[in-house]
């Protein structure tokens, strides 16, 4: 059984919604099994029971929530210290609704949670253009569902994005099988 491990944060709903979508292509795939978690809750033992995990934000200045970077700081930093999370798959995924047509800081958010993970030693799944979704929420960093418009109507993250989020987290459970035996750094 390839185990993928989806951590999220969300005050208003939509990143939930995300790692929801991400939950259901995750269990599509034969011998793998989803374990859903708000950030606050992870311990250790969750990375460690593993293959892979996906982790998606809400946008907040520009930045992660600040309990994603509390358990990077946290619970990953202690794993770090141990090399526990070498070679583990990671993806990645998010929500804004800034102000004007791009949004504000997803891009940022994005780079700024593959930093943390390559100090890790995590192994970065993208998102390929081809995914279905990809046109309405496709970076080639990770889904993002825009939750509200450029005047900031919030309309919520759209159909879309959350298949694309399915065939995201479809990828990155096919990747955590392809490697999970394998001892890449030794
Ligand atoms: C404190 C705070 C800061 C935010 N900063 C940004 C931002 O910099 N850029 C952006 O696009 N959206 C920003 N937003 C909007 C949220 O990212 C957006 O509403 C998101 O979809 C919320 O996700 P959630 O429903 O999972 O909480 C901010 C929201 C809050 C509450």
């Amino acid at each position: 059984m390839t185990q993928i491990l989806v951590i999220y944060e969300s005050d208003y709903g939509n990143t939930e919604k995300m790692a929801h979508a991400a939950v259901e292509g995750i269990s599509s795939v034969p011998g793998a099994k989803a374990v859903l978690k708000k950030a606050e809750e992870i311990s250790a033992d969750d990375f460690v029971a593993s293959d892979g995990v996906i982790v998606g934000t809400p946008v907040h200045m520009g930045n992660m929530d600040w309990r994603v970077k509390k358990m990077i700081d946290t619970v990953c930093s202690g794993l770090w210290m141990q090399d526990k999370l070498n070679g583990k798959v990671v993806g990645i995924f998010a929500s804004g609704g800034g102000f004007g047509g791009a949004g504000g800081g997803v891009e940022l958010t994005f780079v700024s949670l593959l930093n943390n993970f390559a100090e890790l030693g995590m192994i970065f799944v993208p998102l390929p253009k081809m995914t279905e979704g990809y046109k309405k929420g496709g970076l080639h960093w990770g889904p993002y569902g825009r939750s509200a418009d450029e005047d900031m109507n919030n309309g919520g993250v759209n159909s879309e994005v959350l298949t694309l989020m399915q065939k995201h987290a479809m990828h990155i459970t096919r990747t955590a099988h392809a490697l999970k035996e394998q001892n890449i750094f030794t």
